[in-house]
């Protein structure tokens, strides 16, 4: 087959904005083998699904996702399983999904083209469907390495990510198993790839990690190890058309005192943080490994907000640890009326299968995770929306991202993340303007423009 005839392919990505990011990357890698984005499933050549294994139910959607794609496929397609379930279960997949072709983890994609080789020959041998393919080793070069130069990207915001794995080994986790062991990028080649990005428009960047303020790359010149500060740092003197930057996932523990002050000091970072605590009850998160207590987390809100009084935070929440007992909830609920989060995501624990506290035995009835995770979000929901109805009256600078349903409406995102709708014209797309907020609904503003 010539590698330049045009084929398509078609990636459904699951989880969180890391799998965003590598699915990006996965199709910039297929590229020059012909590959072009479909989002039609029967006419995909190859259909890459880029899988979560974070709670049960992310899991099982592989699965019965997979028996959809194997009934709507192009005939002759090429399947393969990438991601957190493709690490966690290697060839059980192959075993269980017989006519999936190829297994592999995040480490390994930048080896795809390789392995869409070997797939293609392992089913010249046998005619029909190949034995699967499964790379799901932790090489020792880094993928970082190996990716191609070429991006394509589109819009005004993009992901980009400088650190990836955990060391912390939450006990209800599963992602220090399917990510591997904390690995930073050099600070010079995020410089590169932001650079690059910024060519094509770009001027908002999230930096992603699974422990992202963890972060501690080879500094330029040999200058030693950089902290997340001093990468945001390089990056705002070294690419001043990123007017927006952003970070996410932080772990408590690593809110160093240089990251805490950069939320001051530097004008482009945006004045909202994703911090998430899992439980407000120091019982429970003793129990979940967690490695600091509440009093320790609202501490460093205390100091973020002395230097940056406007910053808006939010969170994550499990429900239903093991041994969770009505106080250790109630102390969840107390700390997320005293922080007062502008969003907030939680969810029911979820066994998971290798993790310690997926064998605790004081596990927490379902019928009991329902109702304190529907608690829970109702009050999430009413800080949103106290938060939302406050912005009324303010002035936001808004970027311009998509147009909206009604005609002549504009929409995009403040900078604490809420969006925005707008009557304006379509040249403001990619634009940051000031807005005047005249509405805050429960989930979204509107204005109209100064
Ligand atoms: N690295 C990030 C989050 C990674 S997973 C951090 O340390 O915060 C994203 C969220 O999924 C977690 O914050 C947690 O709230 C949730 N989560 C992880 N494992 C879970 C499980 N077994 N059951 C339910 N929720 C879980
Ligand atoms: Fe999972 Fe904890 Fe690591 Fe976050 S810090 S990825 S919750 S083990
Ligand atoms: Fe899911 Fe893996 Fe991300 S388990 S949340 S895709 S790191």
């Amino acid at each position: 087959m010539s590698t330049c005839e045009k084929k398509k392919l078609y990636i459904k990505t699951y989880g969180c904005q890391m799998n965003v990011y590598d699915s990006g990357r996965m199709a910039d890698i297929l590229a020059p083998l012909g590959y072009q984005a479909t989002e039609i499933l029967g006419e995909a050549d190859m259909v890459i699904l880029n899988t979560c294994h974070i709670r049960e139910k992310a899991e099982e959607k592989v699965f019965s996702d997979l028996g959809r794609v194997r009934d709507g496929q192009k005939e002759g397609a090429l399947i393969a399983v990438a991601g957190c379930v493709a690490q966690a279960n290697g060839e059980h997949i192959i075993k269980r999904a017989p006519y999936v072709d190829i297994v592999l983890g995040p480490q390994t994609y930048h080896r795809l083209p390789e392995m869409v080789a070997k797939a293609h020959r392992a089913r010249d041998e046998k005619t029909g469907r190949g034995r699967g393919i499964v790379e799901t080793d932790f090489p020792l070069e880094s993928k970082f390495d190996s990716l191609p130069d070429t991006q394509s990207i589109q819009g005004t915001s993009a992901f980009l990510s400088v650190q990836e794995g955990c060391d912390k080994f939450c006990t209800f986790c599963v992602v220090p198993y399917t990510r591997g062991a904390e690995y930073s990028r050099p600070v010079a080649s995020i410089l590169e790839e932001t650079k690059r990005l910024t060519d094509q428009g770009i001027i908002e960047l999230t930096l992603l990690g699974q422990n992202v303020n963890a972060y501690h790359g080879e500094h330029l010149d040999g200058a030693g190890t950089a902290s997340l500060a001093q990468l945001m740092e390089a990056i705002a003197t070294h690419v001043p058309s990123i007017k927006r930057l952003r970070y996410i996932t932080s772990h408590p523990k690593d809110m160093s005192d240089d990251l805490i002050r950069a939320h001051g000091d530097l004008d482009c970072l945006m004045p909202y943080l994703h911090l998430p605590v899992q439980s407000g009850s120091d019982r429970l998160l003793e129990r979940m490994n967690r490695q600091h207590t509440a009093a320790h987390y609202l501490e460093i809100l205390e100091r973020l907000r002395k230097v940056r009084p406007d910053i808006a935070l939010s969170s994550d929440f499990i429900v239903g640890f093991p041994g969770e007992s009505d106080q250790d909830f109630e102390d969840t609920v107390a700390l997320v009326k005293n922080v007062g989060y502008v969003q907030a995501y939680s969810f029911k624990y979820s066994i998971r299968p290798g993790t310690p506290a997926g064998l605790y035995e004081d596990q927490i009835p379902e019928a009991v995770k329902d109702t304190r995770l529907a608690h829970l979000q109702e009050v999430i929901l009413e800080g949103q929306k106290a938060f939302n109805a406050a912005c009324s009256g303010r002035t936001l600078p808004v970027l311009f991202d998509r147009m909206g349903k009604t005609p002549g409406q504009i929409v995009g995102k403040s900078p604490y993340l809420q969006s925005v709708h707008i009557q304006g014209p379509e040249s403001l797309m990619g634009h940051i303007v000031n807005v005047h907020i005249t509405h805050g609904y429960a989930n979204s503003l509107e204005g109209v423009m100064l």
